[in-house]
C-alpha cells in the first residue's frame, strides 16, 4: 500500500541527508528551509506523537528535542537503519506505512514531512479516515509535503523544472502522487477535521488538521 517507491529510498538512503542540506541543485528549492520546516511541524505537534515516513530520523530528532514522546513508522529498511543509528535507543521505529502500522494507544498528534505524496489520493482518503478513528476532538494531523494550490500551478512547476533541465525533479513530479490543496482539504474535511494550510517554500506547504 503506497510502497511502490521503496527502491528509490534503498538507493537514496546513504546520500539523503546531503540532499536535504541543499547539495543537489535539482532538489535545492524542494528542500529549502528544510530545518525550519521540521521545526514548524514539531512546534505544532502535541505530546504523544506518531510520525510516518521517518526516513533518516531528522524530524524525529527535532520532536524529541521539544520533549515530545515519539513513535516512528518507516517502510524502508535502509532508511530505518540510518534513523536508528542517529536516535536514542528508547525511540521505537516500527516497520510499516501510512496505512498499515502497529496501532498505538494514546496518540495525540500524527505528523510527517516529505512523505504523504507516496499515497494515491484514494489512499490518502483512506489514511485520513483511519487517523480520524484514532484521534479525539482537538487532536491533530500535521503534515508538511509538496502540494500545489491548483492543477494549473502544478503543471507550471513541471514545465519550469523541464525548462531548467531538472529532469529528475520533473520525472518525480510526474510519477509520484502529488496533489492539490483543494483536494487535500476536501479529503481531510470529509474525514472530520478542520484544516489550515501555509506555504513554506515554492513546493512545500504545511497542513494542520484539527479533529472536530
Ligand atoms: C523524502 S523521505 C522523507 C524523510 C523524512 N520524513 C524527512 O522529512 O526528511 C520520504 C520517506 O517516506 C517513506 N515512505 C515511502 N512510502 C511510504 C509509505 N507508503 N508510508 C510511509 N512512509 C513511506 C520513504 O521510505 C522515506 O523514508
Amino acid at each position: 500500500m503506497g510502497r511502490e517507491f521503496l527502491d528509490i529510498f534503498a538507493e537514496w538512503a546513504d546520500s539523503y541527508d546531503q540532499t536535504v542540506s541543499g547539495h543537489d541543485p535539482q532538489y535545492m528549492e524542494v528542500f529549502s528551509n528544510y530545518n525550519q520546516i521540521l521545526e514548524e511541524v514539531a512546534n505544532r505537534a502535541i505530546s504523544t506523537v506518531l510520525e510516518f515516513g521517518v526516513g533518516t530520523g531528522n524530524l524525529t530528532q527535532v520532536l524529541l528535542q521539544k520533549g515530545l514522546k515519539v513513535t516512528g513508522v518507516e517502510p524502508s529498511k535502509e532508511m530505518r537503519q540510518i534513523a536508528l543509528q542517529k536516535l536514542p535507543s528508547f525511540v521505537e521505529i516500527n516497520e510499516g506505512d501510512f496505512l498499515t502500522f502497529p496501532m498505538q494507544e494514546g496518540i495525540q498528534s500524527i505528523v510527517s514531512t516529505y512523505a504523504f505524496h507516496h499515497l494515491t489520493d484514494e489512499e490518502k482518503e483512506k489514511a485520513f479516515r483511519i487517523y480520524s478513528s484514532m484521534l479525539d476532538k482537538g487532536q491533530k494531523i500535521v503534515f508538511a509535503d509538496t502540494m500545489f494550490e491548483s492543477e494549473q500551478i502544478f503543471t507550471t512547476m513541471i514545465e519550469d523544472a523541464k525548462q531548467k533541465g531538472y529532469n529528475r525533479l520533473a520525472g518525480d513530479l510526474l510519477s509520484e502522487y502529488y496533489t492539490t490543496i483543494p483536494k487535500l482539504k476536501d479529503m481531510v474535511t470529509s474525514a472530520g477535521f478542520s484544516a489550515d494550510f501555509k506555504q513554506l517554500n515554492q513546493f512545500v506547504w504545511i497542513m494542520e488538521a484539527i479533529k472536530r
